[in-house]
């Protein structure tokens, strides 16, 4: 069986894609983050090139190659991220959510590596700004799209996001099942609309992951410019 042939719905259309962890430092040598791969990301970056747009990839420190015919930003820390991002926002119709944002940072972030002492000790974190929900504040006529992973309550809290940070809509999965989520090729995640509708997806390649949600992004893009 063919494929259906990639439509070309998003010529000339400015794109922006946030993929992968972010690092916070806490000394020269030692960080915060989380296993996001990037590659769903990387998936939504590629598809939408393919439908002709021009897509800037935002990404933290993945071992995934930078794709072609991408215009791709690395940065490591989630300030580096949110200021990459709202700079390539600024003319872009769509921007997508998936890094996985270290919600904290070190207080102060030492010049010096940090030896050990004995007993417990304690790390001052500061929390990081909401790339999303800034971006959600001058929204202007942007999609904007985010992911959550939950362990429970998933369509409610998504909703609840969605409206917290004015998203579109947001793409939510579950940490725990096999093979998806976090490294992995699949996904299996739903839909879920500001309103709380939402819509449970199969579980699906990252790449077609992101072609489901680049239809979506454009009915939102075409209602809003009815
Ligand atoms: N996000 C962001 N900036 C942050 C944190 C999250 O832009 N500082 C984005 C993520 O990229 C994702 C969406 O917001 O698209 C939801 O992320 P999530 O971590 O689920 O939301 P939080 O508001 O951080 O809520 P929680 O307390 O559940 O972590
Ligand atoms: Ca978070």
């Amino acid at each position: 069986l063919l494929a259906p042939p990639t439509p070309r719905d998003l010529e000339g259309v400015k794109v922006v894609v946030s993929a992968g962890p972010t690092r916070e430092y806490l000394d020269p040598v030692r960080f915060i983050s989380n296993p996001s791969s990037g590659k769903m990301g990387l998936a939504v970056a590629e598809e939408a090139r393919d439908r002709g747009a021009e897509v800037t990839l935002v990404t933290g420190p993945v071992s995934l190659p930078d794709p072609s015919g991408v215009r791709v930003v690395r940065i490591e820390s989630a300030l580096e991220l949110r200021d990459a991002v709202v700079g390539a926002a600024g003319d872009a119709e769509i921007v997508v959510m998936t890094a996985a944002v270290a919600d904290y940072r070190a207080a102060e972030r030492s010049d010096e590596k940090q030896a050990k002492v004995a007993g417990d000790v304690t790390v001052h974190l500061t929390p990081n700004p909401d790339i999303l929900a800034e971006l959600g504040v001058q929204k202007g006529n942007r999609v904007l799209v985010g992911f959550a992973m939950e362990t429970h309550a998933g369509v409610e809290r998504a909703a609840l996001k969605a409206r917290r940070k004015n998203a579109d809509f947001i793409l939510l999965n579950y940490p725990t099942r096999e093979g998806t989520a976090f490294g992995g090729d699949d996904n299996e995640v739903t839909l879920v609309r500001p309103d709380g509708s939402h819509e449970a997806w199969p579980r699906l390649s990252k790449r077609e992951v992101a072609r489901r949600l680049l239809d979506e992004a454009c009915r939102v893009r075409e209602r809003r410019r009815e």
